[in-house]
């Protein structure tokens, strides 16, 4: 029985209309990241940064989650060994296609984060500078969402998992930021099968074993059938 690590971005959520980050019409290639993704932008013009994260927010909302989501919640609830699923996005989709653990490790749009105090609650709609912590008060509330230049979240418990993984999948995701991009190595080094499942072959492809390519809707539940035994 497998242990199974599975790591998720963008482009897994593309076919629910959520947009990539890079490739054609993706949000950097309008956007600059050094304005919206770090903290020195937040601390330049933070009502832009929130006018943002509020329209990824609503736009995160109106989508459903796709066969790609449903798929791995699938192979959560019915594989019998575990199923680590790591994802760097920051919509709810698999959440809302059932996955019953979702370890964010860049964050979540439907969070807000108290920078004084550390305090996390369920993001409102709208949210601009000066939003008050209700915990602490302190008028310092921020997207829960992991900027560049910050410490991703749960690394070590996603180290640990990838240190007893047997076979490790990459889904959706252009292989170019790190650390999650170089988490295929950490999982070749626990001598675990690796696959690559994506539009076109990422930044890190020549990293993996085996590589699936095609839309995520119909190369994950392919794959998942293949590790079911169906
Ligand atoms: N099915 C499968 N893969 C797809 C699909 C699809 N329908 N559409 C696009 N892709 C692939 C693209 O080919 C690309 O390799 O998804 C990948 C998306 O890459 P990115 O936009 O770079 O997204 P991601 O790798 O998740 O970005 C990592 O960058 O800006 C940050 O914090 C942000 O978490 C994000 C991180």
């Amino acid at each position: 029985m497998d242990r199974i690590v599975i790591l998720t971005g963008a482009g897994i959520s593309a076919e629910s209309g959520m947009g990539t980050y890079r490739g054609p019409g993706g949000l950097w290639d309008s956007m600059r990241i050094a304005d919206l993704a770090t903290p020195e932008g937040y601390a330049r013009d933070p009502a832009r940064v929130h006018e943002f994260y509020n329209m990824r927010r609503q736009r995160s909302a109106t989508v459903a989650p796709n066969a790609a989501h449903e798929a791995i919640a699938r192979l959560q609830r019915d594989y019998g060994g575990k199923v680590t699923l790591i994802t760097q996005n920051v919509d709810g989709l698999h959440e809302a296609a059932g996955s019953p653990s979702v370890i964010h490790m860049h964050g979540r749009l439907a969070g807000a984060l108290c920078t004084a105090c550390d305090h996390r609650w369920d993001a409102p709609d709208e949210m601009s500078p000066g939003h008050p912590c209700p915990a602490c008060a302190a008028p310092e509330a921020r997207p829960d969402v992991v900027w560049f230049g910050e410490m991703p979240y749960h690394m070590e418990e996603i180290t640990a998992a990838l240190a007893r993984c047997t076979l490790f999948a990459a889904i959706g995701t252009s292989g170019q930021v790190y650390p999650a991009a170089g988490f295929v190595q950490e999982a070749f080094r626990a001598g675990a099968h690796t696959v690559e499942i994506n539009l076109e072959p990422s930044a890190v492809v020549s990293d993996f074993a085996e590589t699936r390519f095609g839309r995520a809707t119909q190369t994950v539940p392919a794959w998942v059938d293949d590790v079911l035994g169906r």
